[in-house]
Parts: C-alpha cells; structure tokens; sequence
C-alpha cells in the first residue's frame, strides 16, 4: 500500500469543504434504507450448551447464509478486558503526531498507522485513519512494533486477542458442524490461524454525504469479530441490494463471515459487502479482529462438503499466496472472492 496522510490531523483543521481525493465518485455514495429487517442476535452460550433442538446453531448457520453477519450476545469476551482495551485504543489515536510517526506503517506492509488497499496516486481515499498488527500466533508478530506500542496497550491487547481467538475458534467449529463438515478437516483448517487487528479511527467529517469512512469491500478472512467503541452508527451490510445499517447493541460483539468462509462452505455461507459512512458531530472507532485459516493449508471448498452432486465452485490455492495477492489490490467490492470461482 502507498503512504497516506492521516485523516485525523487533516480533520483537525476544522475544513468546510474535504480535499477531492476524498470525494467518492458520483453515483457512488447510495443511501441507507432501513428495511424492517435486522441483523439476527446469536447467543453464544445458547450455542454452547447446545439446547435440544440446536435451534442457536440453525440461527447461526441462516445467518451466516442469508446475511453473513450476526451480532453475538453472551459471547464469554469478559467485560474488563473490553472495556481496558477500548480505552486502550482510544488512547492510541489520542496520541501526538510525533509519537505516532514511530509507528507509522512502512510501504508495503500493514502494520502500524496508515491505510491499507492503496495503490495509485489517483485513488480515492477513505476518511478513515487505522493501525494494523498482526497478533497470533506469537512467532508472526513483529518484535519492533510490539515493543515501540504504548505498554498498557500491549497488555491488554495480549489478554483480548486470546480471548478473541477463542470466541472465533467457537464460532467457525459451530459453522464447521453445522455444514457438516468432517471433524478431522475442520481441525486440520480451523486451528493455528493467523489473527491480525484493525484499529479504525474515524474522525467527523464536514461533508459527510461526499465521501466514505470506509469503502465497500467483503473481508478477506475466514471470519471477523468487530468491537464496535461506541454506540456511534456507521458500518452498513449490502442485502438484498440496498444497504442496511447496524445498529450496536450494548455488550454485543459483530461477527462476519469472511471470503475464506464463503469458499470453505462451497458458497453455503456468504461474505456479504459492507461499508462505514461518516458523520459531522461525532468521531467513530471500531476494532476488527481477522482469523484466518492454518497458513500452511490449501484454501478451497472443504473436501467433505464437495461430490458429485456437490461440485466445488471455488478453485484451491495456498493459504500465504491467497493472502499475499489479496493485499496488492484495491478495495473493491466483491470481486476477489468472485476471482476464485472456478
Ligand atoms: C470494517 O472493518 O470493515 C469496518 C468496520 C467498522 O468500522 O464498522
Ligand atoms: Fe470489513
């Protein structure tokens, strides 16, 4: 990704009109439509215990097929730690330029303040600043980052990205079962994943309506849990075509179903378009947290879930080369998923 300039100094100059490489294209930026429809409520510790009538597992898995997004209720992150690491991340944009500039992300990787999916002078930018690290397992992470992080941060953030994993572990095997897919598969795929966070700070904008906090894209991991900081609204899925707004319940985390998961279940589960706007009042900040499968497995339609009458629509590569060309493009919509069939 190129270098970018950061959003929230430049929203600091207290602007009337925002610089035309944050202008989205006409007839990019389409409203929000309420429908009467809402994102469904999963109650992890219903899933768990596994009610009689798995009926929490058929929640999760319509879910997962009709919107790939859900909110999760009793999902055993404990309180403390989510609300230490939300001040945590908080502090971090709150941060003076200079301190930030020794984390700033450096060309060509993810990590560290910045954005990500650059790669033009021309292109349009998000209103968005973010800080990217990756955080699982412990050998991929990068010892210089870690160490220049605020100490408090690097605490709290050790004590969520397990528990984090732990929740994601428990949703993908519940997905895993309720695809039917063989255990030993499941195991082989699901554990030792790499988790990497995405801090999203999204300062208020004054035109809003002109430009996007962040553009419509479908995520590129196996699933992603998002910790919303507040209850300011912002993030939109795609249904049915128009573009339906989240709103956060209190204690709840989102999860989404990620284009691994959608090539995994051989396009049962869906990797659905989603998208943050911006307002003029408030400031926004979100935490997303990826997983992704084993990197050292094949990605493709699991080899239980496909046969004769099954056959895959997904093509198979390597887990690293998936990852590595899904990085050296722009944000845009639904396409590299689309770019795997076969
Ligand atoms: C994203 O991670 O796709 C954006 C999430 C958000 O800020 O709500
Ligand atoms: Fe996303």
């Amino acid at each position: 990704s190129l270098l970018v300039p950061s959003v929230q100094e430049l929203a600091k100059q207290k602007l009337t009109n925002i610089p035309a490489r944050y202008v989205v294209h006409p007839g990019q930026e389409s409203p929000a439509v309420s429908a009467g429809s809402a994102v469904p409520v999963v109650d992890v510790q219903k899933l768990i215990s596994g009610d009689s009538m798995d009926s929490e597992r058929q929640k999760l898995h319509s879910a997962s097929q009709q919107w790939g997004f859900l909110q999760v209720i009793n999902h055993g992150v404990t309180p403390s730690i989510l609300e230490d690491f939300k001040r945590e991340v908080i502090e971090l944009f709150k941060l003076p330029m200079e301190e930030k500039k020794k984390l700033w992300q450096q060309e060509d990787s993810f990590e560290g303040f910045g954005n990500s999916f650059v790669v033009s002078e021309e292109q349009k930018l998000d209103w968005n600043d973010m800080f990217g690290i990756m955080t699982l397992p412990p050998s991929i992470r990068r010892v210089d980052l870690f160490q220049k992080l605020p100490s408090k941060l690097r605490d709290i953030m050790e004590a969520y990205s397990k528990e984090i994993k732990s929740l994601a572990m428990i949703i993908l095997c519940q997905l895993g079962k309720a695809l039917r897919m063989d255990e030993k598969e499941m195991t082989d795929l699901f554990s030792d994943g790499m988790q990497t966070m995405r801090m999203n700070y999204y300062p208020p904008c004054p035109e809003p309506h002109k430009t996007i906090g962040f553009s419509p894209h479908s995520d590129a991991d196996a699933l992603t849990i998002l910790f919303q900081l507040d209850d300011t609204d912002g993030l939109q899925v795609r249904k049915d075509d128009v573009w339906v707004p989240i709103k956060p319940l209190p204690n709840a985390l989102i999860v989404n179903i990620g284009d691994m998961m959608e090539i995994v279940s051989n396009g049962v589960y869906r990797s659905i378009e989603h998208r943050a706007i911006v307002n003029s009042v408030k400031e926004r900040l979100s935490v997303a947290t990826f997983y992704t499968f084993n990197l050292a497995s094949e990605l493709g339609p699991a080899h239980s879930l496909i046969g004769p009458n099954n056959p895959p629509i997904f093509r198979r590569v390597s887990v690293q080369k998936y990852l590595r060309d899904f990085f050296a493009r722009k944000l845009d919509g639904k396409s590299y998923v689309d770019f795997m069939k076969v």
